[in-house]
């Protein structure tokens, strides 16, 4: 059995007076590789957004994104939980880099309140980490978060556009909600992101009716699937929030303006690590009178056109993967 306190300690003399995380990560997998027995992989992968990317590692080249919540890495990532793995060959979605790996353990690092990154550790024995090594590492992952904790640096800093450009790279459809309700905080994130649209001649011409109570929202997944010439269970895919847009006929852009709403709320809900999707026939839900009538309850007048609703909730699986970007689309005229 590895001596795991003796570890911490050779971890934190490496690491003293060190100031760079490339420094401090890479020494940390090199001390890892060199002193665990069995093991063929050691390293980080960093968050990034609602993904992973490979850090500093000693092992056969990896696979470089890991969306959270794909494999052992991203699954260890979206639950904030070390995983360990007796065999990679039972652990369905596993990303396998080296065909020699058996088992692997990952362990989520946090610096402050926010998700760095994981440790990743495989061995090529099956079997290889005791419940001894679990606790031993965790506690190597905690002196390495206190180590990055005291870095003024510590987080690698992607620019604010990276960040935009990546979240709208990768946003997905989701088809696959957990039931739990979202924080009402993040659904006024999202929301507002919503009120913050572009809109014609900066009119501001549409309608958010935000959806939590169950039974309205089933009832409105029963209308919804009505108007859709497919058998479904759920037109919402088990989403718990509906978020319904709705734009006022008498501004010619109103279709425009709620579309644009729709997408920065699909954007910010990706964004802060909800999933979303557009569910289309908000339109002839609101030619009924039950949903017309809604409406006129809340006071507002003017004739409204439902334009889509934002379903939002925890994504239930892996991400979806997109679909390759299709050709000829784009002319220049330089
Ligand atoms: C105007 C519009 C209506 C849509 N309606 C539906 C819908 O009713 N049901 C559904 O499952 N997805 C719907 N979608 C989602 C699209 O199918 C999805 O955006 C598309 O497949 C591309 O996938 P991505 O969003 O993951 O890139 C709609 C999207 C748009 C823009």
């Amino acid at each position: 059995m590895s001596d795991y306190t003796f570890l911490c300690q050779q971890l934190y003399s490496l690491c003293d007076g060190v100031s760079g995380r490339i420094s401090v990560l890479s020494n940390s997998a090199a001390l890892l590789y060199d002193t665990l027995p069995d093991i063929n992989w050691a390293g980080f992968y960093l968050t990034r957004g609602n993904t992973l990317r490979l850090g500093p590692f000693i092992g056969k080249p990896a696979c470089v994104e890991i969306p959270f919540g794909r494999g052992v890495c991203g699954t260890a990532a979206r639950s904030r939980k070390t995983i360990v793995v007796p065999d990679v060959h039972d652990f369905p979605g596993h990303i396998a880099c080296d065909a020699v790996s058996r088992s692997e353990i990952v362990i989520p690092i946090t610096v402050g309140s926010a998700l760095y990154g994981v440790l990743d550790i495989d061995s090529p024995l099956t079997d290889r980490f005791s419940p001894a090594d679990k606790n031993g590492l965790e506690a190597f992952v905690l002196t390495l978060e206190s180590i990055l904790s005291e870095l003024s640096d510590p987080f690698s800093a992607p620019s604010a556009a990276d960040i935009v450009l990546d979240t709208i790279r990768e946003r997905r459809s989701i088809r696959r909600f957990k039931p739990e309700l979202p924080p009402r905080e993040l659904i006024d994130k999202i929301i507002e992101a919503g009120l913050y649209a572009p809109s014609g001649r900066g009119m501001q011409a549409t309608m958010t009716i935000a959806v939590t109570n169950k039974e309205f929202r089933d009832r409105l997944a029963v209308v919804n699937a009505s108007f859709w010439n497919v058998e479904t269970d759920d037109p919402f895919f088990g989403a718990p929030v509906i978020l319904i847009v709705l734009g006022n006929r008498k501004r010619p852009t109103y279709l425009y303006d709620g579309s644009l709403v729709m997408g920065n709320m699909m954007l910010a809900a990706h964004a802060l690590g909800l999933g979303s999707v557009w569910i289309h026939r908000a339109k002839q839900e609101f030619e009924m009178p039950e949903y017309k009538d809604l409406i006129a309850s809340f006071g507002v007048g003017g004739d409204w056109e439902g334009i889509g609703h934002c379903c939002v909730g925890y994504v239930d699986g892996p991400m979806p993967v997109p679909a390759n970007r299709r050709k000829n689309r784009v002319f220049f005229i330089e």
